[in-house]
């Protein structure tokens, strides 16, 4: 059978051997819970405990400002149901329209209990400006949440300058930092709260944590027998929990190394990409994750292309298919302005720890020939503007 060429490490990532290793004793041996008084529990929470300061490490944060979650989703409706539930007078959220669903639903479904949301609008690169940002501030906001670097474009925001802007007038910050952190520096000096999850850098699936300063409140979500400081009840999950601060490990070991040699992929995916005819690159050059790289073709439906690398042995992923009335097409693309054809067909090209040059160079030798394949029975034609009221 053909080897996959594994280019969707934006959606997860195989877990690393090193981790995998260090998760398997808390399966088979050391299997107790961490909230019993025998040795094996104690063992678990030693475990636990060392994970905490490990990854509390990686933002120059104490262990007691990390709170395991089940993934970055729930991290990301705690910092943000969690921080609104404490609230009493102040009623008004800020966010922008590029943010993960985790985050736009939260929003929404706060608006539907009577809170106040504004949805910032972001440039072509899909950058938010901090100028906007600083003229929707309110009396009564409390919550300013924007992501770190996007999960379909890659493009980065300016945390640091939006963090003072917030902490200026007295704003908590919240950032979803999955796809950045352990892939580029985060100034965590100026976050309030922050979500990561273990399986976008070869960890396991199911497990992340929120980032909490010290003195920031939150309600939990969960409640039960009072778990991490109370903040989130439910049993730990001891080996999810070793093999996130396992994963994070070797990517911060390697912040030197694997991001530059991703970066080096993508500006190589960007060169040579540009260069089909009627294509395009979305997001910014060189603002960007260094492992997403998202490209639009006109006349072609983003899922036959992905189907047809499939078939290659080549795994990526799109936004949305044209002629299907159902399917919308990305958020984040329509939001920098990509034309609704174009929009329809995208492909999203994210590496891994694991990429190498080779598998770049199979994505680049057959994709010319796929779009080509595709544009000769595409019912749109290059220019075709049928698919394209926008442009
Ligand atoms: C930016 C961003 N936020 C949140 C999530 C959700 O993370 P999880 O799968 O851990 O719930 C993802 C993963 O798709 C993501 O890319």
């Amino acid at each position: 059978m053909l080897k996959t060429i594994y280019l969707d490490n934006s959606a997860t990532t195989p877990v690393a051997p090193e981790v995998l290793e260090a998760m398997l004793p808390y399966f088979r041996t050391d299997y107790g819970n961490a909230s019993s008084l025998h040795a094996l529990g104690q063992t678990a929470r030693r475990a636990i405990e060392r994970a905490r300061e490990e990854i509390a490490a990686t933002l120059g944060a104490s262990p007691g400002e990390i709170v395991f979650t089940s993934g970055a989703t729930e991290a990301d409706n705690l910092a943000i149901k969690g921080l609104a539930w404490t609230e009493k007078q102040k009623r008004h959220v800020i966010t922008s329209r590029v943010e993960h669903p985790a985050v736009l639903r939260t929003c929404e479904w706060l608006e539907s209990q009577g809170y106040d949301v504004t949805f910032l609008d972001v440039d072509a690169a899909g950058r938010v400006d901090p100028e906007e940002l600083a003229a929707a501030l309110r009396d009564d906001t409390f919550l300013v949440t924007i992501m770190a670097g996007n999960n379909e474009i890659g493009t980065l925001q300016p945390i640091e300058r939006i963090g003072a802007l917030c902490r200026e007038r007295g704003v908590t910050f919240h950032t979803d930092a999955v796809q950045a952190y352990g892939k580029v520096p985060i100034p965590v000096h100026a976050v309030d709260l922050l979500s990561a999850s273990a399986h976008k850098l070869h960890g396991p699936k199911g497990v992340g944590f929120l980032y909490v300063r010290d003195g920031t409140k939150l309600l939990p979500l969960v409640h039960g027998g009072g778990h991490e400081g109370g903040r989130r009840s439910g049993t730990e999950n001891t080996p999810g929990i070793v093999g996130f601060a396992k994963a994070a490990a070797l990517a911060f070991g390697e912040l030197a190394s694997t991001p530059k040699r991703m970066r080096g992929f993508r500006d190589r995916l960007i060169d040579a990409i540009t260069q089909i005819p009627s294509t395009r690159l979305n997001g910014h050059r060189t603002e960007s994750l260094p492992h997403i790289a998202n490209f639009s073709f006109q006349a072609i439906e983003g899922e036959s292309l992905v189907m047809r690398l499939d078939e290659h042995g080549i795994a990526t992923s799109t936004g949305s298919a044209c002629s299907s009335p159902d399917l919308e097409p990305s958020h984040v693309l329509l939001a920098i302005g990509v034309p609704l054809s174009m929009a329809h067909g995208s492909l999203r090209v994210s590496t891994g720890r694991q990429t190498t040059s080779e598998e770049i160079d199979a994505l680049l030798e057959v994709l010319p020939t796929v779009v080509e394949e595709l544009r000769a029975i595409s019912p749109f034609k290059v220019g075709d503007a049928r698919c394209t009221p926008t442009e």
